[in-house]
């Protein structure tokens, strides 16, 4: 393995923090920082102890940790709590109770604005109107919703009345819906008639409806009037949200919530085909988004907060809502794409709102590179102080434009290593205090054990490329995959034995101690900082009548990091045509959604096999690239078929 990952990447810029941002910053002397990390690491409890006490508790916890159960991780044991009271009460009940809670834009225009005091009412009246639909702590609800202030709303209530959420992306297509809604378990689901997409309304309603035919425990479908399309109606199941919330109270008793019961689930790929629904609890995911979103982004009270993630993914859940809303923050959400009306359409809104604090993903970053720097010039950023990146490793030259001409040299940047499963950020430079160097995560957070080793699980020296593991439990970890324990295991602890957390990501840390991620290493593909497995991709693709067999390969892409290349095999009486490429790339939309579309159907006579039968994807994706095949070949089964894959046009 270690000889696997070429480390190409020569990067040697070094970007120390600005003395002015280093004299405002939360840690901006080595040896604070160090002193704080060797506490995080050597004394755990104390220290994450510390950090939970600073959140309000409806009983205190006993004990800061249990890791008897390992793989399933215990923190603090006993403790009673919910996660809507330190997001909103905890604010409403101080100075903060009129301040911005969340600044929203529609893309056709609309602004509106809730302060804490109105986010808690309407979390209240939401989360009532639940319970008049007999919705209950345990229950399980799907959100899948544009990113409209009902978003965090509607996640808010279910915490409030202790129900779980699973958000799943709007731009899943019903299939996909339904597939989460069955595992899941969910009885009830939060929707809108429509969504706003590049001028266009994305009929979301249409969608659940598909879904729900097959989900007979769904009894309950609340739709938000957000597009005002056309839908059709349920008298017995479905309930407009102002309808909903229209008769009921702004106040509600928050149900205290045990520090393990389920907060949410999230689902995502991994390497096999079947989503995992990652379950995340309550005080320990809490505890980490909240000092996370203090360390890493340095939020202050003045600050005008911006992250453009999609609550559909993870970065969306920790970083719009329960991250920045559990320090009181002001956060700007916006509904639609950067390009609509016009290509400066973030810089516009970053002008306007006077955002300080900016968080987005590389394939975004390089898209706005390639529209030209004339968008972001027209408009002043000078309100911001403080830049992120998150969801794939960010290529130097990105990160070197979003530093020149977003933050005009002046704004530090933060590259957050994360996952769905770790709940919050691991890796991350602190800014005022880290030098960075562009492309690195830099150091782990306090109290991350991160390492890279071999196959054996044997730690690696410097710039020696292997696996990224973590080696002790943290608070907001996953706590496993939503009922099926045993697939947990295998996927993140089997490869080493029960010892490490395995993150499926290559990497490796160079001289200074820094990480360099390199990306995944199992068959998980990152097309715009979204997981896809292939596997999935693959089982959409032989659904379709006319194909026998798919294999679906990454191939590097300018803008997007990867993009989805799906070699096919065609059933008897079925012949390569462009019209039969286009009915099998509307059917993978069907089944999953545009966002998992591949950017090119291939069709082949055969796929390249082992012996054993293995499809071997090493050949396939450096054929996807263009790149001459020179590994070993010995292994194939027709060796015809890898020529006849280069060659084949339709
Ligand atoms: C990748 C997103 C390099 C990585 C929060 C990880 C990154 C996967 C970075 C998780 C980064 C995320 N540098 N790679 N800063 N951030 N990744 O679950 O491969 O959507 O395992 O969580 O994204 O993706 P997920």
């Amino acid at each position: 393995m270690s000889g696997e990952i070429e480390n190409v990447l020569q990067e040697h810029r070094r970007f120390p923090p600005a003395a002015d941002f280093a004299a405002e910053a939360r840690l901006s002397s080595e040896e604070a920082y160090q002193r704080m990390l060797r506490e995080s690491l050597d004394e755990p409890e104390l220290f994450w102890g510390r950090v939970a006490r600073e959140l309000p508790w409806m009983q205190p916890f006993e004990r800061v940790l249990d890791w008897s159960k390992r793989p399933v991780a215990q923190w603090f044991v006993g403790g009673k709590l919910n996660v809507s009271v330190a997001c909103l009460d905890r604010h409403v009940n101080s100075v903060r109770s009129g301040k911005r809670a969340i600044v929203f834009e529609g893309e056709p225009g609309d602004r509106r604005t809730l302060t804490y005091q109105e986010l808690h009412q309407e979390v209240c009246r939401f989360a009532n109107a639940l319970k008049a639909r007999g919705i209950k702590k345990g229950d399980r609800v799907a959100i899948y919703l544009p990113m409209v202030p009902e978003a965090a709303i509607a996640m808010l209530a279910c915490a409030r009345i202790g129900a779980a959420h699973s958000v799943v992306f709007g731009g899943f297509s019903a299939p996909a819906l339904r597939e989460r809604i069955l595992d899941g378990g969910c009885t009830a689901v939060i929707t809108a008639d429509g969504s706003w997409r590049r001028g266009l309304v994305q009929p979301l309603k249409a969608q659940v409806d598909e879904a729900l035919s097959s989900c007979p425990d769904v009894h309950s479908v609340f739709v938000v009037q957000r597009a005002k399309n056309e839908v059709v109606w349920s008298a017995r199941r479905d309930v407009w949200w102002h309808d909903a919330v229209a008769l009921v109270s702004a106040e509600c008793e928050p149900e205290p919530m045990d520090s393990e019961d389920l907060l949410f689930l999230l689902y995502t790929s991994g390497s096999t085909g079947k989503p995992k629904g990652i379950v995340h609890t309550t005080a320990g995911y809490l505890v980490g988004t909240y000092l996370t979103s203090q360390f890493v982004f340095d939020l202050r009270d003045e600050d005008v907060y911006w992250c453009t993630a999609d609550v559909g993914w993870v970065t969306g859940h920790s970083y719009v809502v329960y991250g920045p809303l559990s320090n009181g923050a002001t956060v700007v959400m916006y509904e639609g794409a950067p390009n609509t009306p016009h290509f400066g359409r973030f810089w516009e809104i970053i002008e306007r709102h006077k955002v300080t604090i900016f968080y987005t993903a590389p394939t975004a970053i390089r898209s706005f590179m390639r529209w030209g720097d004339e968008h972001p010039k027209k408009f002043d950023l000078s309100s911001l102080r403080l830049l992120g990146s998150v969801g794939e490793p960010i290529n130097p030259e990105a990160w070197i434009w979003y530093h020149q001409i977003i933050g005009q040299g002046r704004c530090p940047i933060v590259d957050t290593w994360w996952q769905t499963e770790t709940g919050s950020i691991m890796i991350t430079p602190l800014p005022g205090l880290t030098t960075t160097k562009p492309g690195s995560a830099t150091r782990p957070f306090f109290g991350v054990d991160a390492a890279i080793v071999d196959e054996h699980g044997n730690e690696l020296g410097p710039n020696q490329g292997g696996f990224l593991v973590i080696r002790r439990p943290w608070p907001s970890m996953l706590r496993g995959i939503w009922g099926d324990m045993q697939r947990y295991v295998d996927t993140y602890w089997k490869k080493f034995e029960g010892r490490f957390y395995f993150a499926g990501d290559g990497a490796r840390r160079d001289e200074d101690g820094y990480f360099w991620i390199v990306g995944r290493i199992d068959d998980v593909i990152k097309v715009s900082g979204h997981r896809f497995s292939t596997m999935e991709v693959e089982s959409a693709l032989v659904s379709h009548a006319a194909v026998v067999e798919a294999a679906v390969v990454g191939r590097p892409d300018n803008i997007t990091g990867q993009s989805i290349v799906a070699f096919i095999t065609l059933g008897p009486g079925f012949k390569p045509s462009s019209e039969l490429r286009a009915d099998i790339d509307k059917h993978v939309i069907h089944e999953i959604g545009k966002v998992a579309r591949p950017a090119e159907i291939r069709f082949t006579e055969a796929l390249p096999k082992t012996r054993s039968g293995k499809i071997m994807r090493r050949l396939l994706r450096d054929i996807a690239a263009g790149i001459e095949t020179v590994g070993d070949t010995s292994t194939i089964e027709d060796y015809t078929v890898l020529a006849k894959l280069r060659a084949y046009e339709d």
